[in-house]
């Protein structure tokens, strides 16, 4: 054994008492750590991914609320699914929790498998995941390594590869492993979670108060900041969008995404991106004709919705707009299903971001509400 392996070895050993120790005293009180029922722990580890921890914890009760066990998410419908979700983002991750439910309950008496093997197999599992739930849940002796952990080992460790490589992946993996102590994974591994979600943070880690400062390479160099080393940043992409409010006799026309394109099977208003050469107006009134075959005039702006998504940053451009054609003319061509809902009706599908903003804004538009049935 040579001598770096050696003091890693001792550092390790050391370094998961002090986490478990940390751990211990300043743990956060989550309504999924008062029992480890596996079937919370899936669920907030799934929400937790790319979702504050505040906004994960009002979401996580609101769900296990809706859907107390296994056996109620595989028994409710889609809509019902993408509604409790609406908001989180990433929808395919609730398509996922929904399908994986209906296998458990098909094949394994509505129950989580507990090997890792097993558990990779259902949709929405992947690595991170598999693991998180055998070591939380179930104990086992594995790590799991988010965002968090891999800025914390990098840090220790002073790694000075890019942390995404897969050599920089495969480091990180074996020196948790080192550092795990045996049969506490499951506070373990919260443990380094929380620590890079609270003390080691991206920006200004609280080295001054931190219990692991004296063992800590890259803060002994005074490069803490600089790990871990990042890929580029990607660059956004600009998008413009044009989307129409129609109402006719007090209802409003929604459509269904189809369950193949992003935001599968979540409702909308029509509309699309606004083309070259042409105005946010003129596209509504195309992209009316195209997605359902009526012919739309008249269009009365709104106001402009911004949001991110992934690496797109749209800005949607909303209106009123006028019928010209027989409502019952409607031929689909972008989505599976149209309704004429009711105000209150549409409050109960899924919608995504941008949608969303403009359905809060119809909420306090007393044009809007003039027009609309309840
Ligand atoms: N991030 C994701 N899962 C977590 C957990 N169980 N504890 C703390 N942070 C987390």
């Amino acid at each position: 054994m040579n001598d770096l392996f050696q003091n890693r070895k001792l550092h390790g050993t050391h370094l998961g008492d002090i986490l478990l120790d940390w751990f211990a005293r300043h743990q956060r009180d989550l309504p999924w750590r008062r029992t480890y029922t596996p079937y919370h722990v899936w669920i907030s580890e799934i929400m937790l991914q790319q979702t504050q921890m505040d906004r994960g914890v009002q979401y996580f009760q609101r769900w296990i609320q809706h859907f107390p066990d296994i056996r109620s998410m595989a028994l409710a419908s889609e809509d019902e699914i993408l509604k409790h979700w609406e908001g989180l983002g990433y929808y395919s991750r609730a398509r996922n929790l929904h399908r994986a439910a209906q296998i458990l309950c098909h094949d394994n008496n509505c129950e989580l498998p507990r090997e890792i093997q097993q558990l990779l197999r259902l949709p929405g599992i992947g690595p991170y995941t598999a693991r998180a739930i055998a070591s939380i849940a179930f104990e086992q002796d594995v790590c799991v390594v988010d965002a968090n952990v891999e800025r914390l080992v990098s840090r220790i460790f002073n790694l000075k590869n890019p942390v995404k490589s897969r050599q920089t992946q495969l480091q990180i993996n074996a020196l948790c492993e080192e550092i795990l102590p045996p049969g506490r994974a499951r506070a373990f591994n919260q443990a380094a979670m929380e620590f890079g979600s609270l003390v080691c943070v991206p920006r200004k880690p609280a080295c001054g108060s931190c219990p692991v400062a004296g063992l800590c390479e890259a803060r002994l160099l005074g490069v803490e900041e600089e790990r871990p080393v990042g890929a580029k940043p990607v660059q956004p992409i600009y998008l413009s969008m044009s989307t129409g409010v129609l109402i006719h006799e007090g209802r409003i026309l929604v459509q269904k995404r189809q369950p193949d394109d992003v935001w599968a099977n979540l409702w909308e208003f029509p509309g699309g991106l606004v083309e070259e050469g042409e105005t946010p107006a003129q596209a509504v009134i195309r992209e009316f004709m195209e997605e359902t075959r009526l012919r739309v005039v008249a269009p009365e702006p709104i106001a402009l919705f911004k949001h991110a998504y992934t690496r797109y940053r749209v800005t949607l451009n909303a209106f009123f707009v006028q019928l010209c054609s027989d409502p019952t003319d409607i031929v689909l061509h972008a989505a599976q299903e149209y309704r004429w809902s009711s105000w209150k009706e549409l409050q109960a599908l899924a919608f995504p971001a941008g949608h969303r903003k403009l359905i809060a804004h119809l909420n306090d538009d007393p044009r809007f509400q003039a027009r609309v049935h309840p």
